[in-house]
């Protein structure tokens, strides 16, 4: 007898869309399965106003291939000149969903990042005032700093102070790579919750380096030892509210990554929800998927969920995954979890 897993259909709060002939690639692979999902803004140059979000949203549409549905929930890139009267409005007429802080330099295209938080203070007060919720990068650029442990010194020197001195600010702590940031989200008071991607569940940083490096595992934050990973693997699967999908799928293409200075970023969606329920399945948490990929994420963002559903199903032979989507920008390797799925979406 087949199993098979119903679930509401799930939406992804972290997802790269990129743009031009990247974003008409690359868009089919995420709207196939998901209803929403967050979009990041950093494009180059990045979406900083309310006139540009609106911009790249009629753009994303426009790629949508017919009789698919799907709903982007726009973002804007929080820079140290960024208005805080633009940001409002745009909330206000319900364009965007979220505001991204990342921290100058932490990242791909991040160089209009914020440098000294002390200057996005009056964005930050309004965000709170009018309850839009800031998406952090949470890793520290200090040089000094080993790329290892540049979350833990965020959490303790960047977000903690920030959270004291503004606590109704509503923060999502995105793509968690340590049992820190999943224990920081999970005790901290106040409006905070974290997001997980797929591939932090699936690798450590032994399976990008051992045996020879791989290029498609590296990202950013990077992975790290297997006992992060064994904590995030436990806070996706528990059931706690405060932890939900945010895939962080960003596709760069095979000639960008296969380099001697390679960029950052996984390309997950097309294979994320087989991945998720292998890695639910292997926790005994199959009951939890829906929460984590489907529910946590609308009660956080205070939207409903979704209303129509998908079904997975698990074969006895693998699913036939390609290894690479082919676009109009060039080929883009798929996340390849080195072991074969069996769980595969079939309605
Ligand atoms: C992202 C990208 O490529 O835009 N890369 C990544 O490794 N995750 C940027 C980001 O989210 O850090
Ligand atoms: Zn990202």
């Amino acid at each position: 007898m087949t199993e098979t897993l119903t679930m509401r259909r799930p939406d992804d709060w972290h997802l790269h869309l990129r743009d031009g002939a990247m974003l008409a690639g690359v868009l089919p692979e995420t709207a196939r399965h998901f209803a929403r999902a967050i979009i990041m803004p950093n494009l180059v140059p990045p979406v900083v106003t309310g006139g540009d979000a609106r911009a790249y949203r009629d753009r994303i549409l426009a790629a949508l291939p017919d009789g698919m549905a799907f709903e982007p929930l726009m973002t804007l890139y929080l820079t140290e000149t960024t208005e805080p009267a633009d940001m409002a409005a745009a909330h206000a007429e319900g364009l965007v969903t979220a505001v991204k802080l990342y921290p100058a330099g932490a990242t791909t295209n991040s160089a209009s990042g914020v440098r000294d938080l002390s200057r996005v203070m009056p964005v930050l007060e309004k965000m709170a005032e009018i309850g839009l919720p800031l998406c952090i990068h949470g890793e520290v650029t200090t040089p000094e700093v080993d790329i290892f442990d540049r979350e833990k010194v965020f959490l303790d020197t960047v977000l903690d102070p920030l959270r004291r001195s503004l606590p109704e600010l509503k923060v999502t702590l995105e793509h968690i790579t340590t049992s820190d940031g999943i224990s920081y989200v999970s005790n901290a008071p106040g409006d905070i919750a974290g997001t997980i991607t797929t591939h932090h569940l699936m690798i450590n940083r032994n399976h990008m380096l051992v045996g020879g490096i791989r290029p498609h595992y590296y990202c950013l934050p990077v992975a790290k030892r297997s006992t992060h990973q064994i904590a995030l693997r436990k806070a996706a699967t528990s059931g706690n509210p405060r932890f939900f999908l945010g895939t962080d799928s960003a596709p760069h293409t095979d000639e960008t990554k296969e380099s001697a200075c390679g960029c950052a970023g996984v390309f997950s969606a097309t294979n994320t929800l087989s991945c998720l329920a292998h890695v639910f399945e292997e926790e005994g948490a199959l009951d939890k998927l829906e929460g984590f990929a489907s529910l946590h994420g609308p009660a956080r963002y205070r939207r409903p969920p979704n209303d129509d559903r998908i079904t997975l199903a698990k074969r006895a032979a693998p699913t036939d995954y390609p290894a690479k989507i082919d676009t109009g920008a060039g080929p883009v390797t798929l996340f390849d979890p080195g072991h074969p799925l069996y769980w595969h979406v079939i309605a």
